[in-house]
Order: C-alpha cells, then sequence, then structure tokens
C-alpha cells in the first residue's frame, strides 16, 4: 500500500501552512480565551476552496483528494485544533453524507454550498441518552403528508449554531432498533429548530458546540437522505470516514507541540547547554517524534484506502484511537519539556494540551474504536 504524499500534496500543505501562520496563528489564543467561533477565517477557508476539499469541482468542491483533506485538517489543527476540528465537522459529518447518499437535486441544494464554503454544516447523532451507543436514538420523526414532524433533541454538536445545514438522525419505525432509524438534512431555519446554550469547553474553544432542540420541526419528505430505514448504516459510514478527519486533527495539535517543544529545547539553556541536549529531554523528542510518524502513517493510509473505494473502516479507527492517544501524550511531553513556563496561560502547548483531550473522546470514544477494530477481527459474537 503507498501512503507516500506526491509533491502536490505538500504544496498543498505548504498553502494550508502559510495560512494557518498567517490568519489562525497570531488570533488562536484570544479565540481560546473569548471561547469565540472565527467567522472570518471560516469564511476565508472557503475562499480558499477547504471546506469542500474532496468533493467533485460539479458540486462546488476542490476536486482534490482523500489525503488531501486529512493535511488539511492537520495543518490548521497544528496552530488551532478548534479551527480544525471546523473543518473536519463541516466535511467529514455535514457534508459527506449528503455526498454519498443524497440525490443529484440534494447535492446541488445543499452539498454545493457547504462545499464552496458559503455555508456551514454539521451532524446531529449524540443524543443524552445515545452517546456511544448511538442506536438508543430517541427523536422521532413521524410522516405526516408531504413532511416528516421532527421532535427531540441533539447535544455536543459541532459547528451548532454556526452551521446552516444539519444531517440529523431519527426514529422513523419504532421498536426495531437499528433499522427503524432514517437520516434528514435539515435546515436552520425550519419552523420549531432552536438550538441550546453554546457550550463553555475544556479545550477546542474556537470551535461552536450546543445542543439541537427539535419541536414539531416540519422536515420535507424530499430531505430524507437515502432510504427510510438507512440512517443508522448512513451515521455508521460517515463515522468511518470522520475518524480520519479527528486523527488528523490530533495529530495536528501533537505535531504543532512537538515543533514548539524542539524550538524551546534548542533555546533554553540549563546546566550550561541547551536543554535539548540532555539525555532526558532528546529521549523525549526521539519519542515524540517517532510516534508521530506512526499516526500519520495510519492516518494517511487510512485516507488512501477510502480515496481508493477500499474497505478502511478498521484503519480508521486504528488511526483515530492511536493518533488521539498519542496526541495526550505528545502534548503532555511538549508542556513537560517547557517545564513552568508551559503551565502559563497563553502558551500554544497549554492550549494543545487542553485541545487534544477530546480527540480520545468523540466521533466514537477510544474505546469505541477498540469495539469496531475488535468487529472486524473478529465478526459478530456467536448467538
Ligand atoms: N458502515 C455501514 N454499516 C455499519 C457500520 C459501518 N461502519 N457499522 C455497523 N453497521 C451496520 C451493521 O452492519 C448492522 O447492520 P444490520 O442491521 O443490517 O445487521 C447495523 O449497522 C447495526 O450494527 P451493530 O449491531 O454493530 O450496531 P451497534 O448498535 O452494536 O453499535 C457501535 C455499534 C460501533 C458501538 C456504534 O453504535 C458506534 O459507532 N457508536 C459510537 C457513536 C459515535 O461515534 N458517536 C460520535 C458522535 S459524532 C461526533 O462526535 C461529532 C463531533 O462532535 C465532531
Amino acid at each position: 500500500m503507498n501512503f507516500q504524499t506526491t509533491k502536490q500534496h505538500e504544496e498543498f500543505r505548504a498553502k494550508v501552512r502559510a495560512f494557518a501562520e498567517s490568519e489562525v496563528k497570531p488570533v488562536a489564543f484570544l479565540l481560546d480565551k473569548e471561547n469565540r467561533f472565527p467567522d472570518e477565517i471560516v469564511s476565508k477557508m472557503g475562499a480558499l476552496g477547504l471546506m469542500g476539499v474532496p468533493y467533485p469541482t460539479e458540486y462546488g468542491g476542490a476536486g482534490l483528494d482523500v489525503l488531501s483533506y486529512a493535511i488539511a485538517v492537520e495543518e490548521l489543527s497544528r496552530v488551532d485544533g478548534g479551527t480544525g476540528v471546523i473543518l473536519s465537522a463541516h466535511v467529514s459529518l455535514g457534508s459527506w453524507p449528503i455526498f454519498a447518499y443524497g440525490t443529484d437535486e440534494q447535492k446541488r441544494k445543499y452539498l454545493a454550498p457547504l462545499a464552496r464554503g458559503e455555508k456551514i454544516g454539521a451532524f446531529g447523532l449524540t443524543e443524552p441518552n445515545a452517546g456511544s451507543d448511538a442506536g438508543g436514538t430517541e427523536t422521532t420523526a413521524v410522516l405526516k403528508g408531504d413532511h416528516y414532524i421532527l421532535n427531540g433533541g441533539k447535544i455536543f454538536i459541532t459547528n451548532a449554531p454556526k452551521a446552516d445545514t444539519y444531517v440529523v438522525f431519527a426514529v422513523t419505525t419504532p421498536d426495531i432498533g437499528t433499522r427503524g432509524i432514517s437520516a434528514f438534512i435539515v435546515e436552520k431555519d425550519f419552523p420549531g429548530f432552536d438550538f441550546g446554550d453554546h457550550y463553555d469547553k475544556m479545550g477546542i474553544r474556537s470551535s461552536s458546540t450546543a445542543e439541537l432542540i427539535f419541536n414539531n420541526v416540519p422536515v420535507p419528505r424530499e430531505n430524507l437522505l437515502g432510504k427510510e430505514g438507512e440512517g443508522f448504516k448512513i451515521a455508521m459510514a460517515t463515522l468511518d470516514g470522520g475518524r480520519i478527519g479527528i486523527a488528523s486533527q490530533a495529530l495536528g495539535i501533537a505535531q504543532g507541540a512537538y515543533d514548539s517543544a524542539v524550538e524551546y529545547a534548542k533555546e533554553r539553556v540549563q546546566f550550561g547547554k541547551p536543554i535539548g541536549f540532555q539525555q532526558s529531554i532528546s529521549f523525549k523528542l526521539a519519542d515524540m517524534a517517532t510516534k508521530l510518524r506512526c499516526a500519520r502513517m495510519l492516518i494517511y493510509s487510512a485516507a488512501e484506502l477510502k480515496e481508493h473505494h477500499e474497505p478502511y473502516g478498521m484503519e480508521s479507527a486504528m488511526a483515530k484511537m492511536y493518533a488521539s492517544d498519542i496526541a495526550l501524550e505528545v502534548t503532555n511531553d511538549a508542556l513537560q519539556i517547557y517545564g513552568g513556563a508551559g503551565f502559563m496561560k497563553g502558551m500554544d502547548v497549554e492550549r494543545a494540551y487542553r485541545d487534544a483531550k477530546i480527540t480520545t473522546i468523540y466521533e466514537g470514544t477510544n474505546e469505541i474504536q477498540r469495539v469496531v477494530i475488535a468487529s472486524h477481527i473478529l465478526g459478530k459474537p456467536p448467538r
């Protein structure tokens, strides 16, 4: 399996890195401090083509590959994990199910403005009683005439309330488990659709996260995504791809912290020489670099499998699990290298340490990733 980046990938990386360094990095501290969504940055990301990286140009996308998309999330997250997840949730979760399961009309109406960056996308799956057990969805959609009437609510929804278009999962046939769940495209302005308060989070504070509240929301019948009862499979397939995005976010956060730690280790002098030349620090850096390289290989190979329409669910779960686990270790080590200075607000490593934590939790906890990986190895348990 070849997962080398090409010259085009590295040119694309350089373009995203230049944008991230000049536009995102200077404000990342304030966005985090003020818990503020970067509206202007997101519109510039749209103008740069980042909001539709892997989608065909005929639907407003940049027509690049999945690996380019992973690189874009990685490079944004290298300076700000919050901005990285805005892109990941928009591309992987808000847009992909419409790309993969939408009719041509749905793609033209909803995917194209998302891919052009004119609209922002989100994904409404998680509920108070349906987190890891996504099949426990309680939100309902009852068909009445030409509309499904949506009732219920979703929690922890990335990009809400900023997003315009939501892919929402609801029960259309009760009492038959996951096969009774359907997917819908819901517009922000549909009557009865409301939002809870923007959460005050530990990390990724530049991304917005809110509850979705559905109170008799009429969703036109033509906004059913796929067929009735296909929703759970759509959600699972979407998350297979989403995990490449979160893995890339984790990698980027860790890479940023590592890069800062290397610089600091070269500059900071103690006991008569830069601390990087003390074995306690140089060995840490060696371990950090090795973990980053392993994570990158896992992520890029999963991206390449997806690009070539080969099975990749196990590989994306491995990439997400590993990259997020090592992001915690690498950001912790980076902060340790900074010592007391790293513990101070305003230091990039302090923010990276907080931003990294969520990557082991969302889009499936790392415990759920192990369930997914094991199910690929062992299949279904005997009855
Ligand atoms: N692709 C397609 N179909 C799939 C699938 C996949 N990857 N995984 C499972 N399915 C199908 C199965 O084949 C099965 O189909 P049949 O009914 O035809 O047999 C059906 O779905 C049910 O499968 P399971 O019995 O395996 O389902 P389960 O109820 O045991 O759940 C699970 C499996 C892996 C634990 C799943 O519930 C899961 O992934 N949970 C985690 C949810 C999650 O990741 N939430 C994240 C929310 S989004 C988020 O975090 C976004 C953000 O903020 C950025």
